[in-house]
């Protein structure tokens, strides 16, 4: 691309532009054609730099399509497109406008949160703000009600895409568990729009679909889903997300006048921060998941374990966190790689097993700065602008090669790009 900076922010708005559909806006052209939930309220951030109400309706949008229960659907079917496997005949969740049955990282309180305190004329969104707030805060309540039954203070996912590191070598002992006897056939779509090599496998496939058959034979019944799956983790990197987004909407509630929500999620917060604690490993010098099932901490170094920071995690876990991507960046020429290089498991290019993803990059630069971990955030932060720059504004990245791998023109790393270069620690001559 280029090291300019008003051209690089010219094509990374080109790029939200083109993938904007009026009301919400698609990842990238071809492989994913509807409105994902995580990558919304990431590209929001990147809207607000040019657009402040469309930052505001991509993530309105969203949460009209909230279920009753208060679940947020990680994918919102908005217009057919036969070009995405598996489409809503797949899901089956019978809704006015077909969703997913499953969540994914709830990132939207830090999000609009984020977006209030940029806001140049807050009375003017202050009534948008509170409506949403109540309804995130709603999503954070099925959370805890739904995927905590044992009120444990951390969430588990129940399936891979929930994650959103639908591949992570994490995953690879608990995955074992999940049958594959009875999955339709079905034929794949993401291959043909990118890399094979860069994309999860048919055996990975195979089970993400069998677990939306179960849970499809549930009546996707939200009470007994968490107990009815043969895959339940506790990821340090999801439940931190959560923790952020907790913290942000009981600041923002307080701010709104909304005391009874900056309560209930002050309490969640101090709750879910004790027990992040359960997943520490001092052998690893970073947090692990858990497979709830087997009530046993997964022995591998993935970036979820890292990405906790985005949370208001203890001081000297932040700076354990800090030395550990120092460590990681000298085996990787670009911060940080979703899975330790070391790892035998470890395959720069495939998807969540090696790959650098800007919107991770993003949130543990934001967690490394709130800790004063100068040195190392802006490390991360020039990484990310470098990879951009040579190679444009891709899915994810090699961290060896930097190649842009996965989709092309990439929303939410366009939105990313707008946010580091206000990231960016100012140069004092
Ligand atoms: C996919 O289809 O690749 C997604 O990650 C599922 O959300």
């Amino acid at each position: 691309m280029t090291n300019n900076k008003d051209e690089t922010i010219a094509a990374a708005i080109a790029v939200l532009r083109q993938n904007d559909r009026g009301h919400y806006t698609v990842p990238t052209h071809g492989l994913y054609p509807f409105q994902w939930n995580w990558d919304s309220c990431l590209s929001a951030l990147g809207q607000s730099h040019y657009d402040e109400d469309r930052a505001w309706t991509e993530i309105e949008t969203l949460f009209e399509h909230q279920w009753e229960d208060g679940m947020v659907p990680h994918i919102v079917f908005h217009e057919p497109d036969d070009g995405y496997f598996p489409g809503p005949d797949v899901w089956q969740t019978h809704r006015p406008v077909p969703t997913s049955g499953i969540t994914q990282p709830a990132v939207a309180g830090f999000a609009i949160r984020r977006l209030y305190d940029r806001s140049p004329d807050k009375s003017k969104i202050a009534t948008r703000a509170t409506t949403l707030l109540s309804k995130v805060n709603r999503w954070h309540e099925w959370f805890y009600r739904c995927r905590d039954p044992k009120e444990t203070g951390l969430v588990a996912i129940i399936h891979p895409w929930e994650a959103g590191r639908d591949n992570s070598v994490d995953w690879d002992v608990a995955f074992e568990e999940v049958p594959t006897e009875g999955v339709m056939p079905f034929t794949r779509r993401d291959t043909t729009h990118a890399n094979p090599e860069h994309r999860p496998t048919q055996a990975q496939y195979e089970r993400y679909i069998w677990l939306i058959q179960h849970f499809r034979n549930l009546g996707w019944d939200n009470t007994q889903l968490h107990d009815a799956s043969p895959f339940q983790i506790v990821d340090p990197g999801f439940n931190g997300i959560l923790l952020r987004s907790c913290s942000d909407i009981a600041d923002l509630a307080a701010e709104l006048g909304e005391q009874s929500i900056s309560k209930s999620s002050a309490a969640i917060v101090e709750k879910g921060l004790d027990a992040m604690e359960s997943l520490w490993s001092d052998e690893f010098n970073q947090y692990l998941c858990m497979d709830r099932r087997r009530s046993e901490l997964i022995q591998s170094p993935s970036i979820a374990g890292l990405l906790a920071i985005f949370a208001y995690i203890r001081q000297d876990r932040g700076k354990c966190i800090a030395a550990r991507i120092s460590d990681l960046g000298t085996r990787a020429t670009y911060l940080v790689p979703s899975h330790d290089p070391a790892a035998p498991e470890f395959d720069g290019s495939r998807y969540w097993r090696g790959p650098v993803w800007l919107i991770v990059n993003y949130m543990i630069a934001d967690g490394l700065q709130r800790i004063k971990e100068h040195t190392t955030a802006d490390a991360i932060v020039r990484s990310s602008l470098e990879l951009i720059a040579h190679n444009g504004l891709a899915e994810y990245y090699d961290p060896h090669t930097g190649a842009g791998c996965g989709g092309a023109q990439f929303t939410w790393t366009a939105a990313m790009v707008l946010e580091f270069l206000q990231m960016q620690t100012p140069k004092t001559e």
